[in-house]
C-alpha cells in the first residue's frame, strides 16, 4: 500500500510544484556553470544547491557566508556566485553527471527553485591516420601514389580532408563502417610531399590529425608497384574519372592483393556453378 501511494504521489507532487528539468552539457575535465534561474535583479539572502533524492547539500550561501566544501566528491571543485546564485563545477568527471536542485531566497523573502540535469560528454578523440606510399621502381622520379586511411574511435562523425598543396590530385571516399575514410593522392614529379589533414566533426565538436607523406617513403613496396604498375595505372586513370566506387576497388587491389586473388578464384568457382542453378530455375 505504501509503495503504491508513493508511486502515485511523486508525479502529483512534481505537477503541483511545476518543476521543469533544465538540461546542461559539459565536457570531461572542463568547467561548467549551472544557472540558479534566479532573477538577476534579486539580492540573494539564501542559496542551496543539493543532489540526490535526500537533498544532500553541496553548496550553500546563508547569512552572507558561503560553504562550498560540504562533500568530498566536489572538494575544491566548486565556486558559488553569491550575486547570481550560479554554481560552477570545475574539472568535470563522469560522476558529476546527475540532477542538481537549487533553492534561492531573496532579501524580500521571495523564492525560486530550479532543477538541472547535467550531462558530461567526452570530446571527440583525435582520428588516427595510416599511410602507404607506392613509388614506381623504374622511374622513381616520376611521382608516386599515397593512400591515406583516417579512422575515428567515435560514432557518427563526419570526415573532411584538407590537402596541401592544393594542386595534388586526390580521390576520397568514406568507408561503409562510418568510422573511417580513405584518400588517394597522386603526386607528380614536382609535388614530392603532400600534407594531409583529416578532420572529424560531430555537432559542434571537431578533432583533426595531420600527416606529411613523401614520395621517398616505403621503398620496400617498389617491387610490388613495379610488377603491377601498368595494371594500376590504367585503373587509376579510369578511377580518376569514375570516382568513389572505383576508388574502393583500387584500394582493395593495393591493400589485399593476395586476398583478392583468392576471392577471385572462389568467384570463378561460384560462377561456373551458377549456370546450372539458373537452368533449374528456368525449368520451374
Ligand atoms: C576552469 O576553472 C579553473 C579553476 O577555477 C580555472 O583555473 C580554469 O581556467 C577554468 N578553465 C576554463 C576553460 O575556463
Ligand atoms: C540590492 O542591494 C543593493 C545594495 O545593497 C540595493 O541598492 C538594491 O536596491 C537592492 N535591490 C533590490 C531589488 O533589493
Ligand atoms: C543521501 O543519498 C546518497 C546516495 O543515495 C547517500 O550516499 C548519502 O549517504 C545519503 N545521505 C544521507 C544524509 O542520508
Ligand atoms: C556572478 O554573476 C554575475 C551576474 O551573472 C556576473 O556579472 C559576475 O561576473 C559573476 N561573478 C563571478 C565571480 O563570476
Ligand atoms: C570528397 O571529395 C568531394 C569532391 O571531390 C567532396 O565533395 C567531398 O566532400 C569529399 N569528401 C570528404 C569526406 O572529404
Ligand atoms: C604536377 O601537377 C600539377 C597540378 O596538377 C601541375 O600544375 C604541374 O604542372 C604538374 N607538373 C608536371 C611536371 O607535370
Ligand atoms: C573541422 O571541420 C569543421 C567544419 O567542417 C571546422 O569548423 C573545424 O574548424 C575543423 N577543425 C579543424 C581542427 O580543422
Amino acid at each position: 500500500m505504501i509503495l503504491i501511494r508513493k508511486i502515485l504521489l511523486i508525479p502529483l507532487l512534481q505537477v503541483a510544484l511545476g518543476e521543469s528539468l533544465q538540461e546542461v552539457f559539459g565536457y570531461l575535465g572542463e568547467n561548467i556553470t549551472l544557472p540558479s534561474g534566479a532573477d538577476p535583479s534579486w539580492n540573494l539572502s539564501k542559496v542551496q544547491w543539493s543532489i540526490f533524492s535526500n537533498n544532500t547539500l553541496i553548496a550553500t550561501y546563508h547569512n552572507e557566508k558561503a560553504n562550498i566544501d560540504r562533500i568530498d566528491q566536489y572538494q575544491g571543485r566548486l565556486s558559488l556566485n553569491t550575486s547570481s546564485g550560479d554554481l560552477a563545477i570545475h574539472n568535470l568527471n563522469a560522476k558529476d553527471a546527475m540532477v542538481y536542485n537549487v533553492d534561492v531566497i531573496n532579501t524580500e523573502k521571495k523564492s525560486t527553485k530550479n532543477k538541472i540535469e547535467l550531462t558530461v560528454k567526452q570530446h571527440l578523440q583525435k582520428p588516427t591516420i595510416e599511410t602507404h606510399t607506392w613509388v614506381p621502381r623504374e622511374s622513381p622520379k616520376s611521382g608516386c601514389l599515397v593512400k591515406v586511411q583516417c579512422s575515428s574511435l567515435d560514432e557518427g562523425v563526419q570526415f573532411s580532408w584538407y590537402i596541401e598543396p592544393l594542386s595534388v590530385t586526390t580521390l576520397n571516399t568514406s568507408l561503409p563502417d562510418g568510422k573511417s575514410a580513405l584518400l588517394l593522392a597522386f603526386l607528380n614529379n614536382t609535388e614530392h610531399t603532400v600534407k594531409v589533414t583529416c578532420n572529424t566533426s560531430r555537432n559542434i565538436d571537431t578533432a583533426s590529425s595531420v600527416v606529411t607523406s613523401k614520395c621517398e617513403d616505403e621503398k620496400t613496396t617498389n617491387q610490388r608497384w613495379s610488377e603491377t604498375r601498368n595494371r594500376y595505372c590504367a585503373v587509376i586513370v579510369i578511377g580518376a574519372f569514375m570516382g568513389n566506387v572505383l576508388l574502393i576497388s583500387i584500394i582493395h587491389v593495393f591493400g589485399e592483393q593476395k586476398k583478392t586473388l583468392h576471392e577471385k578464384s572462389q568467384l570463378d568457382i561460384k560462377a561456373s556453378r551458377n549456370p546450372s542453378d539458373q537452368t533449374i530455375k528456368i525449368d520451374d
